[in-house]
């Protein structure tokens, strides 16, 4: 489980808070979508989950925020990777081997996993994001989409009990982008693992997250079911979150639906078929 609360954190010589009072309950087994405009906080939370915020980066930390129990201020970094695995924004900066297998290698051989589980653990991660070929090549000779796929591979090899990515799509085509949702979709489903990611692209995000967490300016605006965030798509547009577009038309038709609420193409034939005389 994760708890925020009364948390703030204004980075070293800024002249407001990159997060503000934030209160946030994530439960295990959850699976939640953050979305806001850009310089909104969203890395800053990720990285608030991580440790990153305040171990790595100065800054005045206000209130709380505990990991399975762990207040991130007085764990080491080391402490809660255990529990959390982050897959970053800057992709580059994540990437420590030299070479595709290498870099699934390090966090298995880090954090202890059972020799002999190892071979094993490479091969599914590798198989499961579907770049078994890769595996000899040097990161180096890979492309963004291709890097992105390698970061959550690795993440993923280690099992942790809650994934945070920010903005893992964020270089690949729609097919890989939807590959990738799939995936953590049955890592939260068949694992339970506890999913939270950054992600542009909302269509995507209201078909697999079942929450969505609304950031703006550093505030939480809206958080809830999917459902219940999407209703807001008046407010969504007015922060600079496009709403699917079926969500916002039957928002717009709710005089005439009695408010039914459609967020993908197949309930929103239902919706107008249901108008039709
Ligand atoms: N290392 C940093 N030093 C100072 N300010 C930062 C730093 N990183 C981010 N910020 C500021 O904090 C705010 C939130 O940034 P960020 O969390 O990266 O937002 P997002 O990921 O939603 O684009 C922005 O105003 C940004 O300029
Ligand atoms: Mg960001």
């Amino acid at each position: 489980m994760i708890e925020m609360r009364a948390f703030s954190f204004r980075y070293a010589g800024a002249d407001r808070d990159a997060l503000s009072n934030l209160n946030m309950t994530v439960d295990d087994g959850d699976f939640i979508g953050v979305i806001g405009p850009s310089g909104a906080g969203k890395t800053t939370l990720t990285q608030a989950l991580s440790g990153l915020v305040p171990h790595r980066r100065s800054g005045d930390f206000f209130g709380s925020v505990t990991v399975n129990g762990l207040d991130t201020v007085n764990s080491s970094l080391t402490e809660l990777a255990l529990h959390v695995g982050s897959v970053f924004q800057d992709i580059d900066s994540q990437m420590i081997a030299g070479q595709v297998e290498d870099e699934i290698l390090f966090g298995l051989e880090n954090f202890g996993v059972d020799r002999a589980e190892i071979p094993r653990r490479v091969d599914k991660a590798l198989a499961d994001i579907g770049i078994s070929p890769l595996r000899h090549r040097t990161i180096d000779s890979l492309s963004g989409g291709q890097k992105q796929k390698v970061a959550i591979a690795a993440i993923l090899a280690l099992r942790p009990k809650i994934l945070v990515l920010d903005e893992p799509t964020g270089e690949l085509d729609p097919g890989a982008s939807e590959q990738i949702f799939r995936l953590l979709r049955r890592m939260n489903e068949t694992h339970g693992m506890t999913v939270i990611v950054v992600e542009q692209k909302i269509m995507l995000l209201s078909a697999y997250a079942k929450k969505l967490a609304v950031l703006n300016d550093g505030v939480l605006e809206l958080f809830g079911p999917v459902r219940e965030v999407l209703r807001h798509s008046a407010r969504l547009e007015e922060i600079g979150v496009h709403c699917p577009r079926v969500a916002t038309l039957s928002n717009r038709l709710a005089d005439l639906t009695g408010g039914a609420l459609a967020v993908d193409l197949d309930e929103a034939e239902a919706l107008v078929r249901g108008l039709l005389p």
